[in-house]
C-alpha cells in the first residue's frame, strides 16, 4: 500500500529466538504443586503471552484451577499446599521472599466461577480495591477510576444510574462484569478466570465473551474453561491439563484441528472427561 509497508523489513527475530522474550508475560518451569502428601501439578512448564487469552482444558481434577492460583500465589492461602519451581512475571520471580502477595494479588486479578460481589454498592465494589491500594486521591479521580473501570468492563451503561445500590442486586452476569470491573479497577496486568461463565445463562455468556476478546488488548488473561466450544471462541492459545500434567499447549486451532497428543484429540472430540 504505502512505500513505508513495502520496504518494511522482514521480522528479524521469530518466537523460538529469545528476540520476542518480552512477550511472554508470566512464565513457569518445573511447577510441582502438593496438597498434604497428594501431588497435584507435576513439572509444569509454561510460556503465557501477554494481550493474548490462554485457555486452561482438561478432565476436572487434572490440575487447571490449581496452576491458576500458582500465578498470583492463592495456593497461599491453602493449609497445606506448596509450591515448587519458579514462576515469573516480566522476569521477576512471583515467589521472591521480599514480594508482597497481596500486591501480587492486585496485579494479577482474579475472577471466580460464581461472581461474589461484596455486599456493598455497586460504586464501593469498584472503590473498594483502588482506595486500599491510594489509586485516587480525590472523590472526582475515584468518581473516574469507578466509572472507567464499569466501561471497561462493559456493565457502565446498565448501571451509571443506581451506582449506590447492591453489587447483589444485579443479574449474574452483571456481577460477573462488576466483578470483572472491580479487578480492572487496581490496574491488574493478568486477569486470571475461573470457569468465569459456567453459573451464566448462554446470553450472559455471550456478553462475557466479547469483554474477553476487548480486555485480551490491555491484559494478560487466562481462562479456565470446560467448554470446548468456549475455548475455541475466546482463546488464542490452548493448552490441555490431564492428571496434572500439561500435555499439550499450543495456538488453539492447532490444538483442536491437529493436536500432537491422542489424550487430547480424546479429550477434545469428548472420549472422556
Ligand atoms: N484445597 C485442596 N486441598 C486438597 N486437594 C486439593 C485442593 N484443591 C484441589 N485439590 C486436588 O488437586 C487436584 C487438582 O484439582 P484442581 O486444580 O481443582 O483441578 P481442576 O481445576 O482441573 O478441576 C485434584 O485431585 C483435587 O482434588
Ligand atoms: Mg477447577
Amino acid at each position: 500500500m504505502t512505500d513505508n509497508l513495502s520496504h518494511a523489513p522482514a521480522p528479524a527475530v521469530t518466537a523460538a529466538s529469545s528476540g520476542r522474550a518480552q512477550n511472554v508475560k508470566i512464565r513457569a518451569r518445573g511447577v510441582n504443586v502438593f496438597y498434604g502428601a497428594k501431588q497435584a501439578l507435576f513439572d509444569v512448564d509454561m510460556d503465557i503471552p501477554d494481550r493474548t487469552v490462554t485457555a486452561f482444558i482438561g478432565p476436572s481434577g487434572c490440575g487447571k484451577s490449581t496452576f491458576l492460583r500458582c500465578m498470583n500465589r492463592m495456593n497461599d492461602t491453602i493449609v497445606g499446599a506448596r509450591v515448587e519451581g519458579a514462576i515469573t512475571m516480566d522476569g521477576e520471580d512471583l515467589y521472591a521472599k521480599g514480594l508482597d502477595p497481596v500486591l501480587l494479588r492486585a496485579r494479577v486479578g482474579m475472577v471466580f466461577q460464581k461472581p461474589n460481589p461484596f455486599p456493598k454498592s455497586i460504586y464501593e465494589n469498584v472503590a473498594y480495591g483502588p482506595r486500599i491500594h491510594g489509586l485516587a486521591r480525590t472523590k472526582a479521580e475515584m468518581d473516574h477510576v469507578v466509572e472507567t473501570a464499569l466501561k471497561k468492563a462493559g456493565l457502565w451503561d446498565e448501571v451509571a444510574d443506581r451506582l449506590s445500590h447492591p453489587g447483589t442486586g444485579l443479574s449474574g452476569g452483571q456481577q460477573q462484569r462488576l466483578v470483572i470491573a472491580r479487578a480492572i479497577a487496581v490496574r491488574p496486568e493478568v486477569i486470571l478466570m475461573d470457569e468465569p461463565c459456567s453459573a451464566l445463562d448462554p446470553i450472559a455468556t455471550a456478553r462475557i465473551e466479547e469483554l474477553i476478546d476487548e480486555l485480551r488488548r490491555d491484559y494478560c488473561i487466562v481462562i479456565v474453561t470446560h467448554s470446548m466450544a468456549q475455548a475455541a471462541r475466546v482463546s488464542q492459545k490452548t493448552a490441555f491439563f490431564h492428571m496434572g500434567r500439561v500435555v499439550e499447549v499450543g495456538d488453539t486451532e492447532t490444538i483442536f484441528t491437529n493436536p500432537r497428543d491422542t489424550r487430547t484429540s480424546d479429550y477434545i472430540t469428548g472420549r472422556f472427561g
